[in-house]
Order: structure tokens, then C-alpha cells, then sequence
């Protein structure tokens, strides 16, 4: 996707080798104008395909998910929590995530009632690194016996194993810019995409 590709380039910064920062768009501010072509693009992509709700999880995804929501008729989006609060339901599907970027694991959980047995779900996040948080959410949706219709995501970094993770569990993954490489601060995207 051209416009999100000239803005990683115009204004995402590097930190390391491994860490691309966009902050300024996709994870603290947000240029809704590039939300709405990311969400249209994500039509695009899943056009023809039957979706009844989109899953993400807190918190980046969940902006992306709602614009994106309005383009699939306003799907419900659900997403899920990384933390315990009073106010998420008792009954839970509930996942270990290990964050490489954070060396921790986390749960993540969606409360039962959000997700069911006939839902098309597409799953939809910022980043798609190692996979593990994708992971955890087809195995939440495989817990509510729901279907996966896909992965999509904003920005894939090739040079990790996320896509062989997510494609081993026989899923389909659609990245709208995928990074081949970081080199001496410099971003390369796979030729063609
Ligand atoms: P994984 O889910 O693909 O296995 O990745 P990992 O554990 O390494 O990533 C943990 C967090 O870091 C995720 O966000 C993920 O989106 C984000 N992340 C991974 N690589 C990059 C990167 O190059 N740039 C940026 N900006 N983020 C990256 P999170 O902790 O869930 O954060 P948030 O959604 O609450 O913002």
C-alpha cells in the first residue's frame, strides 16, 4: 500500500535493528485520514469473504480495527484485554501471549459472549513481528470453536518469523507494507508490496 509505505518512509524513525517507530501516525497519534485508507485496503483485500466481527487486541489495534469495521458494515469489533478489571465478564477465553520486544508473557482474554460458534472472524493488529500476539488471538477464536478468516496487518517485519508462525496454523496473513529489512537506519519493503 503506497500512501502507508511513503509515510513509514517520511516518518517512521528506527530504534536498533529491529524497532521501527511510527508514532507519530499508528501508535500514540493517529492520522485518521491513513486509517481510513488502511481500512479500505483491508476491503480490498478480504473482499468476497464473509466477516462477521473483527478481533484485535488492546491497544493499538483497536483504533485500526473500528475504521477499518466501518468498510466490512460495520462489524462489531471485539478485542482482547491484557488486563483483569472488574468490569470483564467472569467467563473468559483466555490465551498466554510471550512478548519478545518485552521478554514477558502476558494473558489476553475476551469474555465468552462476544465471541461464537458461527463467527468469521478476521484478525487485525498493528504489527506482526514474532506472531505470537496473532497466535494468541486464532487460539482464542479456536477456544469459541469460531472460524479465522485471516490475519491483517498494518506493517510486517519480514526479517522475523511471524508469518511462518501464523501460516503454519494454516492461516492466511495480509500485510498492507511488509519491511524486508532494517539496515544502517534504513527501511527496504519487499519488492511487491
Ligand atoms: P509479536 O506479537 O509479533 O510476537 O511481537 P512482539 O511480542 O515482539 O511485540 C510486542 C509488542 O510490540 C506489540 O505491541 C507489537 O505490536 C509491538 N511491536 C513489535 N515490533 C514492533 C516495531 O517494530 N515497532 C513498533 N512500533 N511496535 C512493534 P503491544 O505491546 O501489544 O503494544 P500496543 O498494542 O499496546 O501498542
Amino acid at each position: 500500500m503506497k500512501a502507508l509505505k511513503d509515510k513509514i518512509l517520511a516518518e517512521g524513525t528506527i530504534i536498533g535493528s529491529k524497532i521501527l517507530k511510527v508514532d507519530s501516525f499508528l501508535n500514540h497519534q493517529i492520522d485518521i485520514n491513513l486509517f481510513n485508507e488502511i481500512g479500505k485496503e483491508f476491503k480490498k483485500r478480504y473482499a468476497n469473504q464473509e466477516i462477521t466481527k473483527i478481533l484485535t487486541v488492546e491497544a493499538s489495534g483497536i483504533g485500526i480495527a473500528c475504521i477499518a469495521a466501518q468498510y466490512f458494515d460495520n462489524v462489531p469489533v471485539v478485542f482482547a484485554k491484557k488486563h483483569e478489571a472488574a468490569n470483564l465478564d467472569t467467563d473468559t477465553y483466555e490465551v498466554d501471549v510471550f512478548s519478545f520486544t518485552k521478554n514477558k508473557t502476558y494473558k489476553v482474554r475476551t469474555s465468552k459472549k462476544y465471541i461464537n460458534s458461527n463467527d468469521k472472524i478476521l484478525i487485525i493488529d498493528d504489527f506482526l513481528a514474532n506472531g505470537n500476539a496473532a497466535l494468541g488471538l486464532i487460539e482464542i477464536v479456536r477456544q469459541a470453536k469460531a472460524e479465522v478468516v485471516g490475519v491483517g496487518i498494518v506493517i510486517e517485519k519480514a526479517f522475523q518469523s511471524g508469518r511462518n508462525v501464523i501460516e503454519k496454523e494454516g492461516v492466511k496473513v495480509e500485510s498492507l507494507a511488509i519491511i524486508e529489512s532494517i539496515k544502517d537506519n534504513e527501511v527496504t519493503f519487499q519488492m511487491s508490496r
